[in-house]
């Protein structure tokens, strides 16, 4: 094996040969069977202080394991330069890691091996189980699980079929049929079989061998950048404009930020830690026998970081753009790189500012240049495109698309869907919602920081106010755990502003930063359905915590078969300070899907997302000093 990469920064993602070095070394030292497998390898992030203060620190590997043998989940740590296992401690009874990518295949081989999956299949008039296609939707706790189910690893996997090998299956739903698989001895417990629905008479392809005329009037439109990017890069360092991060990958959330600061005349200016997506949830509203347990948690149940991909098979950016592999491993320790996982590009984003003075027709516009960091996920039939956009006025956004294909299910002919669209004929798309948590570990000048809630209140009619047009912005610190889980609320503008107390602007302000919501939605799910005591988190926009290392993700670290009860609503039950304190904010954001015939059969791509807005952080506009663009010849006539 090849001598260990020692890596420059405390926060630089584990190398290839520091990932085979963590996987040698628990295997050999703590003699693991074959039956072990490797859920995820990752930099064990040092401690905060360590890495604020410049300090030389261990490289640490943080590993989940599972033993199929015994179904126990374990959670080890190597010291990768020293090579040696600092701990390996069993998980708590009763929870699971996430489903592996290399599970999803070998779960599909076995449902298909099944003679009781053949014998359903021949019910239904399928042929040739090739075409089947098996996806593995997690089991949650839902109270109905059978005495064989418990303490196995479940899958209830869903089925639906191709007509040749390239057709799109998703527009052909072999309904009825779930099959109950021990992830552990990949053994076929059960088909649950509720009946035969005819499937849907027409194919439902999107791929270009399909679509036998394209339309022939678009001119190319090229993004040219003849003396480069503006951007420079330092292993997972990333600097540009005023801007400075760094980045990493983990198979649980895909893209993270560290580190995010901005350049303030000759100040290096901290506003963020650490900022991610830390869960998914997808709950669907179909409340049939064979349905009610849709609801995925893409991060905590699969990884969006894992089922990442590789942007060599198809980059959307245009112009110049610089990628970051992802290194991790396959369940079976073995190393696995996704090529060009994330992708780092400039855009030109229209109108920045502008005015025109009408009397002396002066004009000023400058436009706004956009810095991206992106990765896309496939998590089985949806697409979902995750980019981070820095803007030259101090903004950073998250945007999230969702894209791919929705999740479908067959109607008898003539049959109206109760919960869900009809996109084809006899094709159902489920109503559903996509839930989303950004754990935004707020540095607004420093680590003190208070988060304060921002609603505009109209003013009764009185002696003040005679007119009845007066409204204020009411501001209120948000102190306590207790008070600062909150909705946004159309009626008030809502928002919120984390700022440091000890650090004043020009005007004797304290400096801040403005997160501004974008589309949301509350669950539709009953306040006692199983998918909310599992994501009680959802029950609320905005959570404010004080910083602890090990709270991480919102649902708890092991949402999987988790019966709930792990995460923000448990820790916030504490009520522990939050003012002027180092805070985490977390922000969910959903989106409810009632579908629409286009988006079948592929999704034109719906976008959410939120902005963190400078808001007295800086004295003035920020982008002042932006040059005007070079005047264009004309085109058109
Ligand atoms: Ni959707």
């Amino acid at each position: 094996m090849s001598s260990l990469t020692i890596a420059r920064h405390a926060l630089e993602p584990l190398t290839p040969d520091e990932i085979v070095a963590a996987v040698t070394v628990i295997r050999e030292q703590a003699k693991l069977a074959s039956s072990y497998r490797f859920v995820s390898v990752t930099l064990r992030e040092p401690a905060k202080e360590i890495v604020l203060a410049g300090k030389p620190t261990a490289r640490e590997a943080f590993l989940i394991l599972l033993d199929n043998a015994t179904g126990r989940g374990y959670e080890a740590i190597v010291d990768v330069a020293q090579r040696q296992p600092v701990s390996m401690l069993p998980l708590r009874e009763g929870v699971q890691p996430p489903i592996m990518l290399d599970e999803f295949v070998e779960c599909e081989e076995a449902v298909k091996r099944s003679p009781e999956f053949l014998a359903a299949l021949k019910l239904r008039g399928v042929e040739d189980v090739n075409l089947v296609m098996v996806d593995p939707w997690s089991a949650g706790v839902y109270g109905t699980e059978l005495p064989d189910e418990k303490h196995r690893r479940i899958s209830r996997a869903l089925c639906w079929l191709r007509t040749e090998p390239m057709d799109n299956g998703y527009a052909r739903p072999i309904d009825g049929l779930t099959v109950v698989v021990d992830l552990n001895t990949m053994e076929v417990l059960r088909i649950e079989d509720h009946g035969v629905i005819p499937l849907p008479p027409t194919a439902g392809n999107w791929a270009r061998e399909y679509i036998p005329e394209t339309r022939p009037d678009l001119k190319p439109l090229e993004v040219q950048q003849p003396h480069g990017a503006s951007f420079e890069i330092d292993g997972h360092e990333i600097r540009w404009q005023k801007w400075r991060f760094r980045i990493s990958f983990t198979p649980r959330e895909g893209l993270v930020l560290h580190t995010v600061s901005y350049r303030d005349g000759g100040r290096e200016r901290p506003i963020l830690y650490r900022a991610s997506v830390v869960e998914m949830v997808v709950p669907y509203g179909d409340p049939r026998v064979q349905y009610f347990r849709k609801n995925a948690f893409d991060l905590g149940e699969y990884g969006i970081g894992m089922l990442a991909n590789s942007l060599v098979l198809g980059c959307d950016c245009l112009g110049l753009i610089r990628y970051f592999d992802a290194h991790m491993t396959d369940s079976r320790g073995n190393l696995v790189t996704i090529k060009n996982a994330v992708c780092l590009h400039e855009e030109d984003h229209g109108v920045l500012w502008k005015h025109t003075d009408w009397r002396t027709n002066q004009t000023e516009v400058r436009r706004s240049r956009r810095l991206v960091v992106s990765f896309v996920a496939t998590v089985a039939n949806y697409e979902y495109g995750f980019y981070w956009h820095f803007y030259q006025d101090g903004s950073i956004q998250l945007e999230v698309k969702l894209t791919g294909i929705m999740n479908t299910t067959s109607l008898h002919p003539g049959e109206t869907p109760g919960y869900g669209t009809e996109v084809a004929p006899q094709l159902n798309a489920p109503n559903h919602q996509h839930f989303f948590c950004a754990r935004l570990d707020m540095n607004v000048d420093g680590q003190r920081n208070t988060v304060e809630e921002v609603n505009t209140i109209g003013h009764p009619t009185g002696p003040d106010n005679p007119h009845g047009n007066a409204f204020t912005a009411k501001v209120t610190p948000l102190t306590r755990e207790s008070v600062a889980a909150r909705t946004t609320n159309a009626a008030t503008s809502r928002f919120w502003r984390i700022v440091n107390p000890q650090q004043k602007n020009k005007l004797g302000r304290p400096v801040g930063y403005r997160l501004v919501p974008g589309e949301n939605a509350i669950p539709f799910a009953d306040g006692e359905a199983a998918v909310l005591k599992r994501a009680g988190f959802l029950n609320k926009h905005l959570w404010v915590t004080p910083y602890h290392p090990d709270e991480r993700f919102p649902a708890g670290d092991y949402p999987n078969q988790n019966p709930g009860g792990d995460g923000l609503p448990k820790w916030t039950a504490a009520d522990r300070a939050i003012d002027d304190t180092d805070v985490v904010v977390w922000y969910t954001f959903g989106h409810t899907h009632i579908p629409r015939p286009e988006d079948w059969p592929v999704m034109p791509a719906s976008s959410i997302g939120f902005f963190l807005k400078p808001d007295g952080f800086f004295n003035a506009n920020p982008a002042l000093d932006l040059p005007p663009s070079p005047p264009k010849p004309e085109c058109c006539h």
